[in-house]
């Protein structure tokens, strides 16, 4: 457990694998079988998001997969935060940029990555020691058309964008030098979770990485 507690080793798993996947559990029993199916679909990767009564115990289930990273998502404040890492969160993920979260993660030794839509966050979170940053929501700001802008004066930053995310329009996203990873939901909807479709989401998260090697050997 545990393993990927460091911003170098989380780093290099979104670096290699480029998709972060954002899981809503209604039902903390899916959360073993949903774990093994991105596993097994190629992709070690679980962003838990903190909607739901399920999020904790979810976490702390999904966890105990060897090789799998799974941080929580929706974090909003610092006690939020450290519920998530005590029960094994092994990164953090917020909408905004929420510096008590950030000074709960550095002092806890956890990636955060804050959520920025203006330069203003931007410029608050490099303040805060933060430089890989989730762009939220990332279509309806404007997609990646804003995102290049945004990102110019910030030549340090690299951005996680997320929200609207989806197979058709992950390319123009994954091409942008800046963009380190991308968010999104729609591996895992939530009737495919509803209906226990572990089958579906494994299939969809063996795509999803299809695609994402695809587009990488383009650029
Ligand atoms: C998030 O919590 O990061 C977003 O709601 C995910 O966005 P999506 O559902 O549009 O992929």
């Amino acid at each position: 457990m545990n393993e990927f507690k460091t911003m170098s080793s989380a780093l290099s798993l979104l670096q290699t694998h480029r998709l972060v996947p954002v899981l809503e559990l209604e039902d903390a029993d899916a959360a073993i079988p949903l774990g093994e199916a991105l596993m097994t679909g190629g992709l070690p990767i679980a962003e838990i998001t903190f909607r739901t009564e399920a999020a904790l115990e979810s976490v702390r289930r999904m966890s105990g997969i060897a090789g799998l990273l799974v941080g929580a998502g929706t974090i909003i404040n610092a006690e939020q935060a450290r519920a998530a890492v005590d029960a094994g969160a092994q990164f953090l993920v917020s909408p905004g940029c929420f510096p008590k979260v950030i000074a709960f993660a550095a002092q806890a030794g956890v990636p955060i990555f804050p959520g920025v839509a203006t330069p203003t966050e931007i410029g608050i979170a490099l303040d805060h020691g933060q430089s890989l940053l989730k762009f939220f929501p990332a279509e309806a700001l404007g997609g990646p058309a804003m995102l290049k802008a945004l990102a110019a004066p910030f030549p340090a930053v690299s951005f996680i964008p997320t929200g609207g995310i989806n197979p058709t329009n992950l390319a123009h996203y994954l091409t942008l030098p800046r963009v380190l990873a991308c968010g999104g939901s729609w591996i895992t909807d939530k009737s495919l979770l509803r209906a226990g479709a572990f089958d579906t989401i494994r299939d969809r998260t063996a795509a999803a990485v299809a695609l994402v090697q695809e587009i990488t050997a383009t650029v």
